[in-house]
């Protein structure tokens, strides 16, 4: 038969690898990658999690170790995860404000370990609270004000312990400006925010509560303050409220449900913006993997991709040093 005269034949650039590299619009590079790290009590531990194989609570001088081989394999930041012990936990979140707790001590030992990785720390009260919640409670209600007042208090003692990135999860209304303020009158106007600017009330957390052991703790749902999965344009407002008060990076969370987001977001600003692949993404695509159902390598670099393609400069995942092995592997 003859051939078909198509003026067009977008399958000519795909016949080959090199042609499909030559043509390739989006990379995922090891530069893109922040790796969450849960962060538990004693020595030499390190502590499966049932929920996302794969992923450990480990012990700081194990988290140092983790630190270490973040900065060998190049992955430019980690973000850290206290798991409290319940009998620290009160309905104030104290522990939140002790220069000696485990995010804490874990910053100092990693900020001397493993001096060429950004250490981030989540500014918010749910590993400190006996309630769950990220805010303070008054009755039913978690309040806004005083909740700011306390996430003040933590970020600051967040970087005195030495973090590099304070990363507010809490989404109680103007406490980027609050934390601002505060780092730079302490002397802390070099310490960064990356926001967790569009922050939805998921069930794809549910893993990571298990992780630091809120998630049995916590009282009712997170509704009042997380956004509503139904909402597009409340995010960009959520968004240019936090660049106005002074985020140097906003986060969209979860992430491959929200892509239309992530998107929206870096059209609309152009802003540096990341996204949280979070524990229930993870979890799912292990739990097909471990099903034999999926390829984890494909799955987990094909997963990454689509947040590149969506404008996102950096992701948040529990896979980055898996990612960070293959692609050194592949260089
Ligand atoms: C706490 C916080 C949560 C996550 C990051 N910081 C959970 C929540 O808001 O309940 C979720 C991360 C994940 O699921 O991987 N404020």
């Amino acid at each position: 038969m003859a051939a078909l005269h198509l003026t067009h034949r977008p399958r000519r650039l795909r016949q080959t690898d090199w042609s499909r590299r030559l043509v390739r619009e989006n990379v995922l590079t090891t530069n893109d990658l922040i790796w969450p790290i849960f962060i538990i009590d004693g020595e030499g531990r390190r502590e499966p999690i049932a929920s996302m194989p794969g992923v450990e609570r480990v012990s700081i001088d194990e988290a140092v170790r983790d630190a270490v081989r973040a900065q060998a394999l190049g992955i430019p930041a980690i973000a850290l995860f206290p798991n409290t012990d319940v009998a620290l936990r009160d309905e104030a979140g104290t522990e939140a404000f002790n220069e000696n707790n485990l995010v804490c001590r874990a910053c100092r030992a990693i900020a001397e370990a493993a001096p060429g990785v950004g250490i981030m720390t989540d500014v918010a009260l749910d590993p400190y609270t006996s309630h769950g919640h990220d805010g303070l409670m008054r009755g039913d209600e978690i309040v806004n004000d005083e909740t700011v007042a306390a996430l003040v208090k933590q970020a600051l003692n967040q970087a005195r312990a030495g973090c590099h990135i304070v990363a507010p999860s809490d989404m109680m209304d103007g406490r980027i400006g609050a934390i601002r303020e505060a780092l730079d009158e302490e002397g802390f106007e070099r310490v960064q925010i990356m926001s967790y600017a569009a922050k939805y009330a998921s069930a794809f957390y549910g893993p990571f509560r298990d992780a630091v052991g809120s998630g049995g703790l916590l009282r009712g749902d997170k509704r009042t303050y997380q956004m509503d999965p139904a909402n597009t344009d409340e995010a960009l407002r959520e968004v240019a409220l936090d660049l106005e008060q002074g985020a140097d990076m906003v986060m969209v969370k979860p992430g491959l449900p929200y892509l239309d987001i992530c998107r929206r977001v870096k059209d609309e600003f152009g802003a540096p913006t990341f996204a949280y692949q979070v524990s229930g993404e993870y979890s799912m695509i292990m739990a097909a993997v471990e099903r034999g159902w999926l390829d984890r390598d494909k799955a987990m670099i094909e997963s990454l991709i689509a947040f590149k393609r969506a404008g996102c400069d950096g992701i948040l995942t529990y896979f980055a040093p898996f990612v960070a092995e293959k692609l050194q592997a592949s260089a």
